[in-house]
């Protein structure tokens, strides 16, 4: 669970993982939503910047849950995680700011990833009309929406294969060749490996600014609600 971010679109004083959402701080909910879906063992959480012993305070203590430090974006910060992952069949990595993530996505996941595919991605249907729009504002062109998603996390990998595609991500860095990635089936992707979706979960939503954060929470105390 990358939650080494600062948040700072979501505008609060608190790194964003830290941040309460009704009551309970995202990468608890995060954490607790993993652990809860039945196919998680363990968990790894890179903490933001200087919160390593506040967070190793708010987790449970007892082995399943370890907290390290991260880096200085996502991809530093789920291959600091990787380090202290040991034997495991599958490897999610998950942002801790899609803290409402259904049990039932991260068991999708998980049961992919034991059909035998090294890489797993929770993928919804785009609704609105996409256009790219050059800097100046004006509309270049509208994109067909036909075969375009949204991916969301927990992305499911086999270990071999999400490690294969870290060394590559950071030894193409270190060679000056990096390029910023948002996600990690595209770090698979760039070393020619296979992706393949299940259904994601408008509740997945990554929490990134305050509207988000007064969404989720309204999604929170109202229950289960119509889909
Ligand atoms: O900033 P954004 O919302 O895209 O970040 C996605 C996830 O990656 C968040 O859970 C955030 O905490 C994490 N992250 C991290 N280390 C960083 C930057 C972001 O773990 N240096």
């Amino acid at each position: 669970v990358p939650a080494s971010g600062l948040g700072t679109r979501l505008g609060t004083a608190d790194p964003k993982a830290l941040v309460a959402l009704a009551g309970r701080p995202m990468v608890l909910r995060a954490v607790d939503g993993l652990l809860g879906s039945g196919v998680v063992d363990g968990v790894v959480v890179t903490a933001p910047p200087g919160r390593l012993a506040v967070l190793r305070g708010l987790l449970p203590p007892g082995g399943v849950v370890v907290v390290v430090d991260g880096g200085v974006d996502r991809v530093e910060s789920v291959h600091a995680a990787l380090r202290h992952v040991d034997e495991a069949s599958v490897i999610l990595v998950h942002d801790a700011a899609r803290c409402l993530c259904p049990a039932a996505v991260v068991r999708a996941v998980v049961e992919k990833v034991r059909t035998g595919h090294d890489a797993v991605v929770p993928a919804i249907g785009v609704a609105d009309t996409l256009k790219r729009v050059g800097p100046d504002g004006h509309v270049d062109a509208t994109v067909d929406r036909t075969g375009l998603a949204a991916v969301q996390t927990p992305q499911g990998f086999s270990p071999e294969v999400l490690r294969a595609a870290h060394a590559r991500a950071v030894a193409d860095r270190l060679a000056g060749r990096g390029v910023p990635a948002t996600d990690d089936a595209g770090l698979v992707e760039a070393i020619g490996g296979a992706v393949v979706t299940v259904p994601g979960d408008p509740r997945a939503m990554k929490i990134t600014t305050p509207l988000d954060l007064a969404m989720a929470e309204a999604l929170v105390t109202a229950g289960p609600v119509p889909r």
